[in-house]
């Protein structure tokens, strides 16, 4: 393989796909518990029916971008869109990053950062910030000065920890950056905050938003990036061509022109991630972390297993130990009130048989 590929691209060990098998409560990837009403899919599917498949979409989908562009008060020049926010996260990496270039981070954060760093030969610099811990702002900036990085990749509210950056702290960030600023709002529809309000402000802004999350829409692969005009024409240049196929797009302009079922669905899971944390709090034995998003990020704190006595018990959540501080740490994503129920109740017995 040696003579065929690329040394960084050998040395990896590759996205690993979590299980995707049937559990009483699949809680492990952060996707929503909703899926599409019955009814607008069944409207879709028809729709679709009229669809020319054998020709290629309207390529850089104008109606889609105009519609998101009403929704966040940007022009549609200013939009970028993707098969999925990771495909356009890699499709900038490769625009951005020559090797040895220095790519700032702060670990435990989103995996494919350092992933597509390490591909496009990017030297990673790690700014950690422990759960529960205050944010590093001034080792970042200092890091920043010291470094003079290309580009600095962060995410709020971030994924696993749920910790969400104050927008001041962003902008200190911006002020100081000789280069691009990503951020990833992927989680942004579960928080109060979004940064898009400062890409006037700031020339070197980048953010991602996806509808893997509260549009429910993860299985059919949409995500978009919103930044300066002159930032995403250079990112069109190399954006793969047709990206985004005819069903997708049909299927997220009709959710974009009635966002209530979103918003309904975004307020149920912030409630249940209120209960949940609370109940949490309450059981002996376990150390939960406040969360902006659809997750929870949870350890026990007597050593006890809980990714393997909740698995035995049916109920699927995310070991996230193999990220940088994170040993012994799991992830819940925030399901529907019954998967919830299950999972509070499969967690205390769990300590109640220790008894
Ligand atoms: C921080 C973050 N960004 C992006 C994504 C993936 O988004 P998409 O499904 O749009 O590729 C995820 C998915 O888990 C995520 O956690």
């Amino acid at each position: 393989m040696e003579n065929y590929f690329k040394k960084s691209v050998l040395k990896l060990d590759g996205y690993i796909s979590p299980p995707q098998k049937e559990y009483l409560a699949k809680l492990n990837q952060n996707e929503n518990p909703f899926d599409v009403p019955q009814e607008i899919k069944a409207e879709l599917c028809k729709e679709a029916e009229k669809l020319s498949w054998n020709r290629y979409p309207v390529n850089t989908s104008p109606e889609l971008r105009n519609q998101l562009a009403e929704w966040h008060h940007v022009r549609e020049t200013q939009i970028l869109l993707g098969s999925g926010s990771n495909q356009i996260l890699q499709t900038l990496l490769s625009a951005v990053i020559e090797p040895g270039d220095k790519v700032i981070y702060c670990p435990p954060t989103f995996s494919l950062f350092d992933l597509y760093t390490d591909v496009y030969g990017g030297e990673l610099i790690k700014v950690h910030h422990a759960p529960g811990g205050k944010f590093p702002i001034n080792e970042l900036l200092q890091a920043v000065e010291q470094h003079n990085p290309k580009i600095i990749l962060l995410c709020s509210p971030n994924n696993p920890t749920g910790f969400e950056m104050e927008l001041q702290d962003l902008e200190r960030v911006c002020k100081t950056a000789p280069g691009l600023v990503f951020w990833d709002e992927a989680y942004g529809e579960f928080s109060d905050q979004s940064a898009k309000y400062l890409l006037d402000k700031y020339r070197q802004l980048i953010i991602s938003r996806t509808f893997s999350k509260a549009f429910s829409l993860a299985g059919l692969r949409f995500g978009y990036f919103l930044a300066r005009e002159d930032i995403i024409a250079q990112l069109v240049k190399i954006n793969i061509p047709y990206n985004i196929n005819l069903f997708t797009e049909m299927v997220a302009i009709r959710l974009l022109q009635n966002l209530s079922f979103m918003e309904k669905h975004v307020a149920y899971i912030k409630n249940e991630r209120e209960r949940l944390y609370n109940q949490m709090t309450a059981i002996e034995g376990i150390k939960v972390f406040p969360s902006a998003a659809n997750f929870l990020l949870f350890k026990s704190t007597d050593g006890t297993n809980l990714f393997m006595e909740l698995k035995n018990r049916g109920i699927l959540v995310r070991d996230v130990s193999g990220y940088d501080l994170l040993d012994g740490f799991l992830r819940v994503s925030i399901g529907s009130y019954e998967e919830n129920n299950l999972f509070l109740h499969k967690l205390t017995d769990i300590f109640e048989d220790q008894i």
